[in-house]
């Protein structure tokens, strides 16, 4: 018997197996073809980005492990994502690699570990087995199958136990900052899988916005955002990049307000930030602050203009070798201007922003973006001097998201800032001479904003 014949994941109400039940489930099963027998995306990228990171731990047993199941109530889970450098170096992106583990071996040869399917001759766990059992979550490829999709040595599970002791990316804490640098670059392949996913964002926020009529009349509007938007983000990849922000009214001020139970009310601006992953699992990570009613009011527009201001500075900012914090700082210039001719800033601009004093910040509260790719927060190990502190270069996909967060308790605030959030963020690469925007599909203008929303909600419904 295996190691894990012993430990089949039943559950306390699965009836017991007589031995003629069991008897009988071995036999007359016909041979079944995997789903897809070909090579795993991006399979021509795979062994490159393996011996790169090979490189930087010559002689060493590297571990890159997918992760494992984790409980969400009693005996159901959580739906399975393999961790980002998993999925970076083996392609592979389904919820059936959780306990898996890549294995660079110190001469550089990659195997990977793998619970492959079950025999149906065997212990029963493809029917008894509710965690991992093909009758209960699906097929699983065998070894044979997964080393064609893989183009890797193939290993049972079983026998990792019995490996030497390497590094482990799970708790290695250099191993996991170079996995990190290594992905701040993109490939082209990547770069397209990422407007991929920011194209089925922008569906998405089209879907919210033809929904609107709905959603208005709905007790929990901001739910009812979030679900059109997450239908969309499932039908077109595996789902969202992180839990979708509906934030309606002062709810815009809380900057991950996730629990969306509010209603909507025609006169407040409604904050989304939402993106799609793509199957292949890189995600878009876009914000668009919109007037409920279709039209901003003054004040509204006046907050949204100076966010627009700052983003517009941020993205100007970004070229290969600029530094990471100038778009930053270019972005909260203008905010912190802005805040000054409103009488909000009580003191001069340059105090303001100088690193002592930082006072703007009760109204802008975190940084104005970050890398995107495979991980909504991407390369969030990197080193600082890599990444922070770093430059930017050609291929790297970051955000550029101000925003203002005036909150409705706020007495340093004029009456009628109070209760309004904006934040535009928008997904940009960095090019040979700048940055592209890959979410220029989406308006960022008020003007263009209201325009959109005319289109959408006057237009004829989408199939
Ligand atoms: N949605 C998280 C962020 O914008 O960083
Ligand atoms: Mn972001
Ligand atoms: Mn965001």
């Amino acid at each position: 018997m295996t190691a894990r014949a012993a430990q089949l994941h039943t559950g306390s109400h699965d009836l017991p197996v007589s031995s003629a039940l069991a008897r009988f489930m071995t036999d007359r099963w016909a041979a079944t073809p995997p789903p897809t027998d070909s090579r795993v995306p991006g399979f021509e990228q795979l062994a490159g980005r393996r011996a790169r990171l090979a490189a930087r731990f010559p002689g060493e047993r590297l571990l890159i492990p997918a992760g494992e199941l984790t409980v969400r109530s009693n005996d159901c889970d959580h739906r399975f994502r393999p961790h980002s450098a998993y999925a970076w170096l083996t392609g592979l992106t389904g919820e059936d690699q959780p306990g898996h583990v890549l294995v660079l071996e110190p001469d550089g040869e990659a195997v990977l570990y793998l619970r492959p399917r079950s025999a149906r001759d065997g212990d029963g766990a493809f029917y008894r087995d509710r965690r991992y059992g093909e009758f209960w979550v699906g097929r699983r490829p065998d070894l044979a199958e997964a080393a064609r999709t893989t183009g890797l040595r193939c290993a049972d599970l079983d026998a990792l136990p019995h490996l030497p002791a390497g590094r482990n990316a799970a708790h290695d804490a250099e191993l996991a900052a170079v996995l990190s640098e290594l992905r701040l670059i993109k490939d082209d392949w990547e770069v397209a899988r990422l407007q991929e996913a920011v194209d089925h964002t922008v569906t998405g926020f089209e879907d919210v916005v033809r929904s609107l009529p709905d959603a208005l009349r709905h007790p929990r509007g901001e739910r009812w955002i979030e679900g059109v938007f997450n239908l969309r983000a499932r039908a077109e990849g595996n789902g969202t990049g992180y839990e979708t922000i509906a934030a309606a009214g002062a709810h815009a001020c809380v900057l991950h307000w996730i629990r969306n139970d509010g209603p909507l009310d025609p006169d407040q601006l409604l904050l989304l930030d939402a993106g799609v992953e793509t199957d292949a699992l890189y995600t878009a990570d876009i914000t668009r602050t919109l007037p409920l009613s279709g039209r901003f009011s003054p004040v509204q527009r006046r907050v949204y203009d100076l966010v627009l201001a700052a983003q517009n500075a941020g993205i100007a900012a970004l070229k290969p070798g600029a530094c990471f914090r100038d778009f930053h700082q270019a972005c909260m210039s203008v905010l912190a201007e802005g805040l000054a001719d409103w009488g909000v800033l009580r003191v001069p601009v340059e105090e303001a922003l100088s690193a002592g004093s930082g006072l703007y910040r009760r109204y802008t509260l975190c940084s104005s973006g970050h890398m995107l790719g495979l991980d909504v927060h991407d390369c969030a190990r990197a080193r600082a001097e890599q990444y922070l502190d770093g430059v930017l270069e050609e291929g790297q996909v970051l955000t550029v998201e101000p925003g203002l967060y005036l909150q409705p308790d706020d007495e340093t605030l004029p009456r009628e800032l109070r209760g309004i959030g904006v934040r535009i963020e928008d997904d940009l690469v960095i090019t040979a001479d700048g940055a592209r925007l890959m979410s220029s599909a989406l308006p960022r203008t008020a003007d263009a904003v209201e325009e959109w929303m005319d289109g959408l909600l006057s237009g004829p419904a989408r199939d």
